[in-house]
């Protein structure tokens, strides 16, 4: 038995989409003639991944990395550990880093550091969220959706413990 509370609804699926859209559109201006190579960071990502690229109508390729700091708590471990790296070059490609939120910053910043080392012709970075409230660590953001307060989210990909990545929505957990 789960005692715990149900998601409550913060950012709906249609402002969502229409953030998305708006952040395409951003791209697609600065990516257009470059094939870029899209890196999301797994799992919490695929869900914004696949949203995202199907809003961009030019060349570009798709990989992954798998990253993980939070565990199965509700706390960051403060450790990045990367769980699966790449296994493509990114020496002389236009990179672009695919988060679904930055809260602490040490993921994408263990991310970009990782990238940076194997000397892209370009290195940038896109979230759909943004969590400046709880940074730890000075982290470039180039393209930044929503700004959401100092909650729990779940949803969209995020989840708690494994549990919600499926809610269409951006949820939050009471405490
Ligand atoms: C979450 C999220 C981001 C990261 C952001 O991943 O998907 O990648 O935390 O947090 P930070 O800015 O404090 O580092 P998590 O480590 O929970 O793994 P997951 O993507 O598999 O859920």
């Amino acid at each position: 038995m789960n005692a715990q509370a149900a998601p409550q609804v913060l950012i709906p699926r249609n402002e969502i989409d229409a953030e998305v859209r708006t952040l395409a559109a951003r791209i697609t201006a600065d990516y257009r003639d470059t094939n870029p190579l899209l890196i999301g960071a797994l799992k919490g990502c695929f869900m914004f991944m696949a949203d995202l690229v199907r809003c961009l109508e030019f060349p570009l390729e798709i990989e992954f990395v798998r990253l993980s700091s939070y565990g199965d708590g509700t706390e960051s471990s403060g450790k990045v550990n990367l769980v699966q790296g790449l296994n493509v070059p990114v020496e002389g490609r236009h990179v672009l880093v695919v988060e679904d939120i930055v809260d602490t910053g040490l993921t994408v910043a263990f991310l970009l550091e990782y990238l940076k080392e194997q000397r892209p012709a370009s290195l940038k970075c896109c979230t759909l969220l943004d969590k400046p409230a709880r940074r730890q660590c000075e982290v470039c953001v180039d393209y930044i959706g929503l700004e959401v307060p100092d909650r729990f989210l779940v949803g969209y990909g995020l989840d708690c413990d494994e549990r919600y990545r499926n809610l269409p929505d951006i949820c939050y957990l009471e405490k």
